[in-house]
């Protein structure tokens, strides 16, 4: 039993029940979980949490589902198995328990990107975060315009959410690319081998009402970007999610800066304009 606190300090732990857990890859686990205090998780798409186990620290990890399905105050994290925190995670089972400080970030601009059409585009990991924001823009159809999503994984094993995937392919509501950098390991994977950014030459962009999104390892930021910026999207409409070490979550311990910013706090959601010219944002 992890002992929490009862208050909403923004370094207290609160305790939060896992209520199921579910392979995404071998690597890769979907949680559900619940605030035992049955609070909400009051977040919006793009923010993370601090997951804390007792004796093993804190990991930032990012909310992988939409507030707009958040009923009972379910919440769900993707977590790759990476560190010794991350592997105590993957042995969790159902009515397991852990700490959970957040949620904390700027998120995405939700009311900027009103009756836009999107471009949300991941790779790896970076689903995860994007799947807020796309169960979102799912749930919220009138508030959006046309929207396009764009998946990149290293091979057909490591894609995540697979099935969701397929269902919005499936959807009218959204167009959907997916690509893997080798097929190998998967016979039956029949679709697009390359790099993501193979997948922007043949869209048709509405520059100037259309905001992308980037969320994935940092490799693939400035080559997507620069694919982008040949469709015309100038750095106002270009929004990227980063990733950096950190430790309090709450603008203190400096281990996220960006020059002047804290990712944690100031991030990790930028529109590109405001970090494309600091030293090592990207
Ligand atoms: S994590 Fe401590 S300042 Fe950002």
């Amino acid at each position: 039993m992890i002992e929490v606190s009862g208050d909403n300090s923004l370094y207290l732990p609160y305790e939060c029940e896992l209520i199921a857990v579910h392979d995404l890859t071998p690597g890769e686990k979907l949680f559900r979980l619940r605030r035992t205090d049955g609070e909400p998780l009051d977040h919006i798409p793009g923010q993370f949490v601090q997951v804390s186990l007792l004796g093993l620290g804190e990991a930032p990890i990012s909310v992988a589902s939409s507030p707009t399905r958040a009923g009972d105050g379910i919440f769900e994290l993707g977590v790759r198995r990476a560190g010794s925190l991350t592997g105590a995670m993957h042995r969790m089972k159902a009515g397991d328990t852990l700490g959970i400080r957040g949620p904390f970030g700027r998120p995405f601009d939700l009311p900027q990107m009103r009756s836009r059409d999107l471009l949300l585009i991941s790779g790896g990991c970076g689903l995860a975060p994007m799947r807020s924001l796309i169960q979102y823009c799912e749930d919220r159809p009138a508030d959006f315009g046309r929207i396009s999503i764009l998946y990149g994984a290293k091979s057909p094993a490591d894609r995540l959410f697979k099935e969701e995937f397929a269902a919005w392919e499936a959807s009218a509501r959204f167009a959907c690319s997916m690509t893997v950098d080798n097929s190998t390991g998967e016979e039956c994977f029949s679709g697009n081998i390359g790099l993501i950014t193979s997948l922007i030459p043949p869209l048709a962009v509405v520059s100037d009402n259309t905001i992308a999104v980037i969320i994935g390892p940092p490799v693939m930021y400035l080559a997507v970007i620069a694919e982008l910026k040949k469709k015309g999207l100038t750095s106002d409409r270009i929004v990227v999610s980063l990733e950096r070490q950190m430790r309090c979550g709450v603008g203190k311990c400096g281990h996220c800066t960006i020059e002047h910013l804290y990712c944690c706090q100031d991030g990790p959601v930028f529109r590109l304009d405001e970090i494309e010219n600091l030293r090592g944002a990207l």
